[in-house]
């Protein structure tokens, strides 16, 4: 997507040659603009499918999951993180081990909005270790819905996340793909994207 790899090159602020700070205009304050065409984006690469459900975990995919569930006209829910494993309603939940934090996190979602009848398409801001991903697949499965794709904003292609959703079959289309970057200097990889 042309303009959001304009965007990341004139306000992304590369703190290392592993993390980008998008701040301004995706995960802080958001563009909202940006986050509409966004939507759109993922429509135009989804749109075929019969999504029934968006699917992101708090907080910062919640802005581009409800984007997308706007252009596709479907709901989204987002996964609840929570340290404790005490659970008391009827949910769904996976661990997930955040790499950049080094620690252990629980994710979650209410039984009483996913089921067998979903076909749910799994939004994210970024595309790193994809170990929240991977926990999101896993209680799409257990709720035995159907994951139909995982649309992310930014992926960091030379991190792991891709390789482990493709290895499970997860058709993944990500707006803009990092190549790599080192302060100063970041090279995408050129997508078929708008
Ligand atoms: P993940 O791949 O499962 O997300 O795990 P990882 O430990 O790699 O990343 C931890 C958090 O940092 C995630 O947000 C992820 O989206 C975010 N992240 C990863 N790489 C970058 C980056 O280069 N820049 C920025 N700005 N964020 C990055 P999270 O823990 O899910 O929290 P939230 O921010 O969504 O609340
Ligand atoms: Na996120
Ligand atoms: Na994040």
């Amino acid at each position: 997507m042309k303009v959001l790899e304009e965007r990341i090159r004139q306000e992304g602020l590369i703190l290392s040659d592993k993390v980008l700070k998008v701040d301004s205009f995706l995960n802080h304050q958001v563009d909202t603009e940006l986050a509409l065409a966004i939507g759109q984006e993922f429509k135009r690469i989804f749109g075929h499918l019969p999504i029934t459900k968006i699917l992101t975990v708090e907080a910062s995919g919640i802005q581009f999951a409800m984007a997308a569930g706007i252009a596709l006209g479907v709901p989204f829910i987002y996964a609840k993180k929570r340290k404790a494993v005490t659970l008391s309603e009827a949910v769904y939940s996976a661990p997930v081990h955040s790499f950049t934090r080094q620690e252990d996190y629980q994710i979650s979602i209410s039984q009483k909005y996913l089921g067998p009848a979903d076909k749910v398409l799994v939004v994210d801001d970024f595309l790193a270790t994809g170990a929240a991903l991977v926990g999101l697949a896993d209680i799409i499965e257990e709720a035995g819905a159907e994951l139909l794709g995982v649309g992310c904003v930014i992926e960091k292609s030379f991190q792991e996340g891709r390789g482990l959703l493709e290895q499970r079959g997860i058709n993944v289309h990500s707006l803009a793909r990092i190549a790599s970057m080192v302060p100063g200097e970041i090279h995408f990889i050129d997508n078929d994207s708008t």
